[in-house]
C-alpha cells in the first residue's frame, strides 16, 4: 500500500523524508508529498507521479527547511491520483499535518458531521477527515486529540502526525496497517516499512494495534488508547535491503500470498453494514438490480478465472444467467448485448488493453459497465459507469494472488447483493453468508500456515513434465487458476479440465506417475469426482486431492489429500486456491525459477 515516513531531530527533515520514501517506491504509488514545519508554519509540497517530480519541485528538499516533518507515497484508494488528493493533509488552519495508510471506512459519516460543523474539505480522500477530526478534538493536548479520533475512526490506519504547537514532537499511531519507529543519532524516525529506516537504524519498534508513539529527537514514549504509558522492546533487524523490501519473505509472491487475509478483509468489510451488504459504488437502485436480465463478465488471465467462479456463484445463488468471456475474444465477436445486460469488466491493473477495448465495445453497444478494479483512477476505473474497487493494494509479483482473491470477494458481495434484492435468499441466509465471509481471512491464514506440508510435497514434483488439474462446477474454475499459477511461474506444462471431459481425450495423456490435482469442494459432485480420480489413478496417475474437511472417502481414492476448512459451497474457491498457489510457488522455487518475474510475462498487458 502507501508509504509513510516521518522524522524529528537535529537534521533537516525533508532530505530524510525523500530518501525514506525512495526506499518505499517498490511498493507502488501514484503520487507523493511531504510537509515540514519551518518554525513558523507547516509548508507542504505534493505531486502526482513519480517521486522524482517531488524531488525536483523541492530541490531535493531544500525548499522545505525544518527539522520535523512527515512524507508519503500514495496508492490511491478514495479519490483519483492527483496533487490535491496526495498526502499529507492539513486541517483548515494548516496547524496539523497527517499522512495515512489504510482505509477509514466510516469517513463519509465523519465528513458529513464535520461539514455540518463548518469544516471545508479540499480533497476526495478519507484521510482529510482525520486532519479535520484532529482539529475538532484538539484542545492543546495532541495525545488526547489522537485518542479521541481513534475512538471515532472505523477501518485501518497507520498515521504520522505533526502539530505546529509542538515543533519538537512527532506522533504515530496504527491499527491494522503496519508502522515502525526507530531512534537514529540525534533524531527519531517512523516508517510504514523497514527499508525506509535501515540507513538510519537497525533497532526498531514494531507498533501494535492502537498504540501511540510520541517522539522527540532523543526520546520515544509509547501509550495505549487510554493515554497510559506502556513499555515496548525493540527488535534488531538483520535483513539486507532486498529482503527488507519483501518484508523478510523470499519473494514478493509469497509476501502477497500472506497479505491475502488482510486484503480480503479490506475488500469485504466496508461493504458489510450490520446484517446487510451495502455496495454504494454499484450505483444501482434495487429496481435496477431487479431489472438485470443477464450478466456478461469480461476479463483476461486470472481475472477471467475469477469471473468463471463468479458465474457459478451468481447463477447458483442469485439465479441470474451469466456469460463469461475472454476480453480478447469478446471484443471481436460482434457480441450480442440485449437490453438488461450488465457488463462486468474485471481487472487488477485497470489497464489491460483487451479488457479496456471490451469495455468500450460494450459502451458502443449501449450496455452499462461495472468495473471490478484494483488500481484507483486506472483507465477501466475511469471509463466504467461504476467501479467496485478491490482493496488488495499494489501487487508486485507478476503472478497475481491477492488481487485475484479480492476479485472473488467482490463477486461474492455482488452475488449476495443481487440475491437479496431479487428475493433469492432470506435475511437469515444472508446473515449466514456474511458470517462465512468474515471467517475467510482466518481460514486463509490457517491454510497459509500449512505451507511446509505443501512445500515438502512440491519438492517431489519439481521434475514433473505435465500436471493436470480437474474439477467440476466451481472446482473447475479453481482448477483453471491453479493450473495457470503453476505453469506461469514454474514453466511446467499444465492444463485444467472439467473432470467430465477427461474421457474425451485428455485421459490418453495419463501415464505412470503423471500428477493430477483433483479439486473436490462441491459435496453433491463428490461421487462423480471420485470416479474420475479412480479413472486416472488406475492409469498410473498420482493424485493430489484438495477437498473439504470431512470428506474421508477421498482418502481411499487419492494418494495425497489437502483439506480446506468448512465454508458454504459458493465460497470454497477462496480457500482451495491457497494450497494451489503455494504448490505452484514451491515448485517454481524448487526449480530455481525467477518467481516474481517469470520469463516472457508482464504484470500489466497494455498492448494487444
Ligand atoms: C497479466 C497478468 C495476470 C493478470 C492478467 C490480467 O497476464 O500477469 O496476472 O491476471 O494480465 O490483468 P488485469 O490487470 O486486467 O487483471
Amino acid at each position: 500500500m502507501c508509504g509513510i515516513v516521518g522524522y524529528v531531530g537535529e537534521k533537516q527533515a525533508a532530505p530524510i523524508l525523500l530518501d525514506g520514501l525512495s526506499k518505499l517506491e517498490y511498493r507502488g504509488y501514484d503520487s507523493a508529498g511531504i510537509a515540514v514545519f519551518d518554525g513558523e508554519k507547516i509548508n507542504m509540497t505534493k505531486a502526482k507521479g513519480r517521486l522524482k517530480v517531488l524531488e525536483e519541485l523541492t530541490h531535493d528538499g531544500a525548499t522545505l527547511p525544518g527539522v520535523v516533518g512527515v512524507g508519503h507515497t500514495r496508492w490511491a484508494t478514495h479519490g483519483e491520483p492527483s496533487d490535491v488528493n496526495a498526502h499529507p493533509h492539513l486541517n483548515q488552519k494548516g496547524t496539523i499535518a497527517v499522512v495515512h495508510n489504510g482505509i477509514i471506512e466510516n469517513y463519509l459519516k465523519l465528513k458529513k458531521k464535520l461539514t455540518g460543523k463548518g469544516y471545508k474539505f479540499v480533497s476526495d480522500t478519507d484521510t482529510e477527515v482525520i486532519a479535520h477530526l484532529l482539529d475538532y478534538y484538539y484542545d492543546g493536548n495532541p495525545l488526547r486529540a489522537i485518542t479521541k479520533v481513534m475512538h471515532r475512526m472505523e477501518g485501518s490506519y497507520a498515521l504520522g502526525i505533526i502539530f505546529k504547537d509542538y515543533p519538537d514532537e512527532l506522533y504515530a499511531v496504527r491499527k491494522d496497517s503496519p508502522l515502525i519507529v526507530g531512534n537514529t543519532e540525534g533524531g527519531s524516525i517512523i516508517a510504514s516499512d523497514v527499508p525506509a529506516v535501515l540507513k538510519y537504524t537497525r533497532d526498531v519498534y514494531f507498533i501494535e494495534n492502537e498504540e501511540i508513539v510520541r517522539m522527540k529527537k532523543d526520546s520515544m514514549e509509547f501509550f495505549n488508547v487510554d493515554e497510559e504509558a506502556i513499555e515496548k522492546e525493540s527488535t534488531h533487524i538483520e535483513w539486507d535491503v532486498d529482503a527488507a523490501e519483501k518484508g523478510g519473505y523470499e519473494h514478493f509472491m509469497l509476501k502477497e500470498m500472506y497479505e491475502q487475509p488482510k486484503a480480503i478483509e479490506d475488500t469485504f468489510s466496508p461493504r458489510i453494514k450490520g446484517k446487510d451488504i451495502v455496495i454504494e459504488e454499484l450505483g444501482m437502485s434495487d429496481e435496477e438490480i431487479r431489472a438485470v436480465k443477464k450478466i456478461m463478465i469480461v476479463a483476461c488471465g486470472s481475472a477471467y478465472h475469477a469471473g468463471m467462479t463468479g458465474k457459478y456463484v451468481l447463477e447458483g445463488m442469485a439465479r441470474i444467467p451469466v456469460e463469461v468471456d475472454l476480453a480478447s475474444e469478446f471484443r471481436y465477436r460482434d457480441p450480442i448485448l440485449e437490453e438488461g445486460t450488465l457488463v462486468v469488466v474485471i481487472s487488477q491493473s485497470g489497464e489491460t488493453a483487451d479488457s479496456l477495448a471490451a469495455l468500450r465495445e460494450s459502451h458502443a453497444r449501449g450496455a452499462k459497465v461495472l468495473g471490478i478494479v484494483n488500481v484507483v483512477g486506472s483507465s477501466i476505473a475511469r471509463e466504467a459507469d461504476n467501479v467496485m474497487y478491490t482493496w488488495a493494494g499494489p501487487e508486485i509479483a507478476v503472478a497475481t494472488t491477492k488481487a485475484y482473491s479480492c476479485q472473488l470477494i467482490a463477486l461474492y458481495l455482488l452475488a449476495l447483493k443481487f440475491s437479496k434484492v431479487r428475493g433469492q435468499i432470506s435475511d437469515s441466509e444472508l446473515s449466514q453468508y456474511i458470517e462465512d465471509l468474515k471467517r475467510i481471512p482466518d481460514q486463509v491464514e490457517l491454510l497459509l500456515n500449512n505451507k511446509n506440508k505443501i512445500q515438502k510435497f512440491a519438492n517431489r514434483y519439481v521434475a514433473a513434465r505435465d500436471v493436470f488439474f480437474i474439477g467440476r462446477g466451481i472446482d473447475y474454475a479453481i482448477s483453471l487458476e491453479g493450473s495457470l499459477k503453476l505453469k506461469e511461474i514454474s514453466y511446467i506444462h499444465s492444463e485444467a479440465y472439467a473432470a467430465g471431459e477427461l474421457k474425451h481425450g485428455t485421459i490418453s495423456l495419463i501415464e505412470e506417475g503423471t500428477l493430477v490435482t483433483a479439486v473436490l469442494t462441491q459435496e453433491d459432485l463428490y461421487k462423480k469426482m471420485i470416479s474420475n480420480v479412480v479413472e486416472v489413478r488406475t492409469r498410473g496417475a498420482f493424485v493430489l486431492a484438495v477437498t473439504n474437511e470431512g470428506n474421508d472417502e477421498i482418502k481411499r481414492a487419492a494418494d495425497y489429500v489437502i483439506y480446506i476448512p468448512e465454508t458454504n459451497r459458493f465460497f470454497t474457491n477462496s480457500l482451495a486456491i491457497i494450497p494451489l498457489q503455494l504448490f505452484g510457488y514451491y515448485i517454481a522455487v524448487g526449480k530455481g525459477c525467477d518467481v516474481d518475474k517469470p520469463r516472457n510475462l508482464a504484470k500489466s498487458v497494455t498492448v494487444e
